[in-house]
């Protein structure tokens, strides 16, 4: 059996249970610069959820494999949990609140309402932000091209032959 290591001091203990210190960053979300103090650990979803009241970008798995949180850093996308929010500073972060106004949504937000492509809904935003992106990316010549390019977007309602039927209506007006 080994030693018990040295006990921590009274001082050790206090640092540990203070955790690491938040920094000062600033996010440019959706055109808007934001500055917050988060602590280096924090994702780039909890920054946007918990620090900026931007909950569109939902939390399903917060391990990499649900696509809930799907938003796109430079136009590319990434999945916001497995980002940190401090390697976003300098780099435009787009949300689903700022793929389109309010009052005009995007050609694929209505072609997800026209075609009935969520039920719940929860996954809905990171099906979009991929979706777009996907189009942008012309990953779109037939369905086992858009099953692919969308797979890392999980529907636990099974919406997908719907999901795929918004995509490819859009595909097909442009
Ligand atoms: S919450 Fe990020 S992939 Fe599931
Ligand atoms: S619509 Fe419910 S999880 Fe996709």
């Amino acid at each position: 059996m080994s030693a018990p290591g040295p006990a921590l001091s009274h001082q050790d203990t206090t640092a540990a249970e203070r955790g690491p210190h938040p920094v000062r960053i600033t996010l440019s979300i959706n055109g808007t610069a934001h500055d917050l103090d988060v602590e280096p650990r924090v994702s780039l979803l909890d920054a946007l959820r918990e620090h900026l009241a931007l909950t569109g970008a939902k939390k399903g798995c917060d391990q990499g494999t649900c696509g809930a949180c799907t938003v796109w850093v430079e136009g590319r996308r990434v999945l916001a949990c497995l980002t940190l929010a401090v390697a976003c500073e300098g780099r435009e972060v787009t949300t689903i609140e700022g793929l389109a106004p309010e009052a005009e949504p995007h050609p694929v937000q209505r072609a997800f309402v026209e075609h009935d492509a969520f039920q719940c809904g929860y996954c809905t935003p990171g099906q979009i932000m991929s979706a777009v992106a996907l189009l942008e990316e012309g990953h779109t010549t037939g369905d086992a091209e858009i099953k692919e390019w969308m797979s890392g977007n999980i529907c636990r309602c099974a919406a997908y032959p719907n999901i795929r039927a918004a995509i490819r209506a859009v595909r097909d007006q442009t």
